[in-house]
């Protein structure tokens, strides 16, 4: 063994790049950030489905998900938040180096947060979505109910009604899920995506 290094000599790393072409595919990290009830997840469904067909290796985290395992821990407070998304993006960031594209469905409500998720994913690998739909509109979709729940003050810090949420300014790509069907909208996202996770030869 190497003292310093902790690597055995004779071992030559497996990199990243030797897992992306053992899977024929470039790595990305895929953020569908919006309100509750904008799309992400049903777009993020979706896409995974595309591109299983395509034949790319993904992942996908949402944060019903992820919230329910991993993060059981973790509130609604911007602090929180932040943690929460701290934390998926360094999972991420670990299926990054493994090759695997990942498609993370979070609110990622803040500049704040987002940035930090970017920081720590690397602006190459990191593709910001903005899952578009104007806050009416989520709250009339209120598919979990969530919304009126918020409203009646049922549940404090709800996104939109009494947590901020900052519009990204400059998103790689954004879909307006209110003006588009979700045909179209993952029509848009995979344009986008497919040339650049396709390995060329
Ligand atoms: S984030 O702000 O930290 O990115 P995340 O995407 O993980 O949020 O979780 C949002 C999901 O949690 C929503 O889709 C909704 O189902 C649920 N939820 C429960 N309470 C809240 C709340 N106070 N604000 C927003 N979403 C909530």
């Amino acid at each position: 063994m190497d003292k310093n290094t902790n690597i055995h000599p004779a071992t030559r790393i497996v990199t990243r790049e030797d897992k992306e072409k053992l899977l024929n595919q470039r790595a990305k990290v895929i953020w569908l950030t919006g309100l509750s009830g904008s799309g992400k997840t049903t777009l993020g469904v979706k896409l995974e489905a595309e591109l299983h067909k395509h034949g790319f290796l993904t992942v996908l985290l949402d944060g019903d998900n992820i919230r329910a395992g991993l993060n059981r821990n973790i509130g609604f407070g911007l602090e929180d938040r932040l943690e929460n998304i701290r934390r998926v993006a360094e999972v991420s960031k670990l299926f990054l180096n493994t090759g695997v594209i990942t498609i993370n469905c979070f609110i990622t409500p803040t500049k704040a947060i987002r940035d930090l998720a970017k920081d720590i994913i690397g602006r190459d690998d990191y593709i910001e979505i903005y899952v578009n739909a104007p806050l009416d509109v989520c709250e009339q979709r209120d598919i979990k109910g969530l919304y009126d729940k918020a409203r009646k003050g049922l549940i404090k810090n709800f996104t939109g009604i009494d947590s901020p949420f900052e519009p990204p300014h400059n998103p790689d790509l954004e879909v307006q899920t209110d003006k588009l069907s979700p045909e179209e909208s993952l029509r848009k996202i995979l344009d986008f995506i497919l040339p650049q996770i396709t390995c060329e030869h």
